[in-house]
């Protein structure tokens, strides 16, 4: 048919089989090929239509990389509506996950079967789309409004067992999908089952208002997202519309999300989450070491999150304190960490207690004598940490990786306390370390080639989302946000109120303004950072001296129950507290500084460009390997918004023109210390380039 669909009777039945690794994307090639395995299918002795797909999954979605070309026929939707109107029983058997334009294909099919474990979703969501061809008008008649809802704005698949409950699968097969398929398809024919169309369903109508509720729901929980309302107004088309008019609806909203900014970002995303994990200059058949066995050192706030991940992966852990109380309060926090675990459902009882059973406690370093990767994590002081790395040479089996969690010390130094500077390296997991999904990576001069390989397959496999980092003062995520912080407590301090900032900074588009996340992260973490600078590193001082009064006062943020805001104990939720603007007044009238209005706009500005400008000398420098890469960092460490693609791809699609023209505006206004344009960032505007194609030409 193509070269990437085959199509050949077996025992009477038309096999399509999809062959388009590595995911089966549904490419042009392989909507021709299915279009015309299925046209051939209509002339032949074939007594029923199977759609099957060869190596690890069932047709995952659209194309990707096929969006924003020029669209070329058949196009999906007019494919899956050929395959519904066959007259040939059509059955689709299900491997792997059956995602997106995959789902669609399988939905259009008359019959579905799926092979125990295999998923099925729509994520086009989470790409900023919606299902566009025909699954926001035929999953509603199949699985009912509410369930379709879910399924199509949370993008999470289901699986087998749950997508039979919902009505989406008919038959689950145990064991070889090919076989099974084949003989219920056969079954199917001999009876002459029903073509089950389900465009021809009825759909089953909502109560009143649910659809407004719905909408208000998302527009909390997936505040700024245009695709989540679209699909509400999709599904809202399929119980009141025929089904060819909903279909034209459908069209209408996916071609104006594709086209849109959102999608953009969200796409760009998606790439630079899968580059990211890739090390420029690294083989990929690099022989990785063995890693089974875990120590942690510190079974502090970090320390006994980074424990929690190895144990879920399967891996033994060993973690390691200065006492036994201290020990006891680690382990304590580990337990409440697995029981709040299983209270949200994410895991079993039984699972809590596999889990929790591969962690044990220890005070004696002779345990992490055959680890194969240790982990630092002790209070951020350089010479503790040296001391702690030359006890580690002393007791680990030669071979053994030996990292730091350190958030800004220099892992140059640290390895320098060793006399196998190559076995280390930085993981820099981000707090709650069990819950946040980004890993920073760092590579010391010295880190041997396969320790980074191994530390970057091991991010894998304990569910993080890996970026290499090199060694400067807080790598590529802390040392930018130096920046964003600066601005954001100048902007305090000269007229703005610490609500004002936030408000401005969440609506558009940050998980949680910056002041709320200092409060959140303690205020006397910023402060021990501060003073283990010399006073020429330490920043602009004008913009920490709120935060140091506040430090002074012990109002250390959520832990003592005040800040920058003041926490209700029960509910943790943040009010505004008058003593802070007093306060703000003070130290404005010592610097001298008479307060105004600072609009939305120059919050906004100020914030994201000096996160733009020192990620543009971060790319200079060779800290990160690539603008998506910060962006990664950005938007799984610091609750960046995904659909604004992250701070280097959002200033690519606000005109790096326009970004330097901010910034000289800056350094005019506020004085160069604080704002020089980055050289990269002249260099690409006086050459018209953009971050993305000066990324794409090999960054010269
Ligand atoms: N189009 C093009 N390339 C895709 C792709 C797609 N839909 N899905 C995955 N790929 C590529 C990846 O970029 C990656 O390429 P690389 O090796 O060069 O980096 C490769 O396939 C393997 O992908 P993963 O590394 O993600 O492999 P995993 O095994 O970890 O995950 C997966 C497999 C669960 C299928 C995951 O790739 C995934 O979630 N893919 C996206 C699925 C999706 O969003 N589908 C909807 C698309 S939109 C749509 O269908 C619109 C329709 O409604 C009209
Ligand atoms: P913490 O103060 O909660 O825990 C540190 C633990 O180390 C304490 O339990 C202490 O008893 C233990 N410890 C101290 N010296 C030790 C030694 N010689 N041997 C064994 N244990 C020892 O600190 P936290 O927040 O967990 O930070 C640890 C490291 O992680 C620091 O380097 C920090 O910069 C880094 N980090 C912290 C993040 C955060 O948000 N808290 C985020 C990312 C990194």
């Amino acid at each position: 048919m193509t070269s990437s669909v085959r199509y050949e009777l077996v025992d009477g039945i038309g096999v399509i089989t999809v062959d388009n690794p590595p995911v089966n994307a549904l490419s042009h090639a392989v909507r021709q090929g299915i279009h015309d395995a299925l046209a051939a299918a209509q002339q032949d002795t074939s007594i029923a239509v199977l759609i099957v797909c060869e190596g690890r999954t069932f047709i995952a979605g659209a194309d990707i990389t096929e969006f924003g070309k020029p669209p070329k026929e058949p196009h999906l939707p007019d494919l899956c509506n050929s395959i519904e109107a066959s007259s040939k029983l059509v059955v689709a058997a299900v491997h792997g996950t059956a995602l997106g334009g995959g789902l669609e294909v399988a939905l259009a099919c008359h019959y579905r079967c799926a092979v125990q474990g295999a998923r099925v979703g729509f994520p086009e969501v989470k790409l900023g789309l919606l299902p566009g061809a025909g699954g926001t008008q035929r999953l509603p008649r199949l699985i009912g409004a509410g369930a379709a809802l879910d399924l199509m704005t949370s993008g999470n698949p289901v699986d087998a067992a749950q997508a039979a409950n919902l009505g989406l699968i008919d038959h689950i097969v145990n064991g070889d999908l090919g076989d099974a398929a084949l003989a219920w398809c056969g079954e199917l024919a001999a009876k002459d089952v029903q073509r089950r169309r389900t465009s021809e369903l009825a759909v089953e109508s909502v109560p009143d208002g649910m659809l407004d509720a719905y909408r208000a729901t998302l527009a909390r929980r997936a505040r700024g997202q245009i695709a989540p309302q679209k699909i509400v107004d999709c599904v809202e088309a399929s119980l009141t519309l025929p089904f060819t008019e909903g279909l034209r609806i459908e069209r209408e909203n996916f071609i104006e999300c594709l086209q849109s900014p959102q999608s953009a970002a969200l796409r760009h995303m998606f790439f630079a989450e899968r580059e990211a994990a890739r090390v420029q200059g690294l083989s990929k058949d690099m022989p990785l070491r063995d890693v089974n066995r875990v120590g942690v050192i510190g079974a502090g706030t970090m320390g006994s999150g980074i424990a929690m991940n190895f144990a879920n992966a399967g891996m033994q852990v060993a973690l390691l304190e200065v006492s036994d109380e201290a020990l006891g309060k680690g382990l304590g926090i580990i337990d409440r960490n697995y029981q709040g675990g299983v209270k949200r459902g994410k895991m079993s009882e039984e699972q809590a207690l596999e889990y929790r059973g591969r962690i044990t406690g220890t005070t004696d370093y002779e345990s992490l004598s055959d680890a194969d990767l240790v982990i630092e994590a002790v209070f951020e002081n350089l010479e503790l940490k040296q001391e702690v790395f030359g006890k580690l040479d002393a007791v680990c089996r030669q071979g053994a990786i030996l990292a730091t969690n350190t958030s800004y010390q220099n892992v140059d130094r640290i390895a320098a306390a060793t006399k196998r500077p190559q076995d280390v390296i930085g993981l820099h997991f981000f707090s709650p370390a069990h819950i946040m999904k980004l890993l920073e990576v760092v590579r010391a001069e010295k880190t041997a080639d396969d320790v980074l390989a191994t530390c970057m397959a091991l991010a894998k496999k304990i569910r993080k989302t890996p970026v290499v980092s090199g060694v400067c003062y807080g790598f590529i995520g802390n040392r930018m946000l130096g920046h964003y912080a600066r601005e954001a407590q100048l902007c305090v301090i000269e007229g703005a109120t610490p609500e004002q900032v936030d408000a401005v900074m969440e609506e558009w588009g940050m998980a949680m303004g910056p002041l709320a996340v200092f409060d959140l992260a303690g205020l006397d973490v910023g402060f021990k950072a501060r003073q283990g600078l010399p006073e020429a590193e330490r920043g602009d001082p004008r913009a920490f001296r709120v935060a140091d009064a506040l430090v002074e006062m012990n109002r250390l943020g959520q832990k003592t129950g005040a800040g920058f805001y003041r926490y209700d104990p029960d509910t943790r939720k943040r009010s505004s507290d008058p003593v802070v603007l007093t306060l703000i007044e003070r130290e404005a009238a010592e610097l001298g500084v008479t307060r105004g209005d600072i609009d939305a706009d120059e919050i906004v500005d100020r914030l994201l460009f000096a996160l733009v400008n020192e990620g543009m000398n971060i790319l200079d420098e060779g800290i990160a390997q690539r603008p998506g890469d910060i962006d990664v960092v950005y938007v799984y460490g610091y609750g960046f918004p995904a659909w604004r693609g992250g701070p280097m791809h959002y200033a690519d699609s606000v005109g790096l023109a326009h970004v330097l023209e901010r910034v000289r505006e800056f350094e005019q206004r506020f004085g160069s210390e604080n704002w020089t344009p980055a050289p990269l960032l002249e260099k690409l505007v006086s050459n018209g380039n953009t971050l993305a194609e000066w990324a794409n030409s090999g960054s010269e």
